[in-house]
């Protein structure tokens, strides 16, 4: 198991509005919870997140560290833990992004997933995009 200061090293560089570092730890220690990191030259560059409910997924979080981006980690990661997911029973997974957050849609784009609807205002300051993906 990575350590919970290592996740949470990457959880404040990648977000606004980090979750802290209890609400990191109760999620993965929920025994739904699914964890996927990513190690480079011994650093924790960064994790992908999510939960399997019965037969269906979803993805709570993916980040990279600044310095390790556009290098595929985020693609590796998404493979690893739809992998996981798949092995927990999961046929599809679901997830949440912000309209205005490119890097990410793009990257949910690349990897296969498409859009189910928008909630506009979901987020305050921007619409939320549904996006799902067969597993
Ligand atoms: C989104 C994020 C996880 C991408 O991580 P990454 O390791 O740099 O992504 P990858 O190198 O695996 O990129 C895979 C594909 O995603 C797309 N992509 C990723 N970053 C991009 C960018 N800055 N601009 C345009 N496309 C981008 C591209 O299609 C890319 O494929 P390509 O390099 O062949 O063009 C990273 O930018 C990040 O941590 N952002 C902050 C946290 C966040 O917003 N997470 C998502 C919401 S939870």
């Amino acid at each position: 198991m990575d350590s919970i200061d290592e996740l949470y090293f990457v959880e404040k560089n990648c977000f606004g509005d980090p979750w802290t570092k209890e609400m990191l730890e109760s999620e993965i220690s929920n025994k739904l919870s699914v964890l996927e990191t990513e190690t480079k030259n011994g650093i924790l560059c960064g994790y992908a997140l999510g939960r399997v409910v019965a037969d269906e997924a979803e993805l709570f979080k993916i980040a990279v560290l600044p310095d390790f981006r556009r290098q595929g980690v985020a693609e590796k990661l998404l493979t690893k833990i739809h992998g996981q997911m798949r092995q927990k029973g999961a046929f599809v997974c679901f997830l949440e992004v912000r309209s205005r957050n490119m890097p990410a849609v793009l990257l949910y784009e690349k990897a296969g997933y498409q859009r189910v609807r928008v909630i506009p205002g979901y987020y305050g300051d921007d619409d939320a995009v549904v996006l799902r993906r067969e597993l």
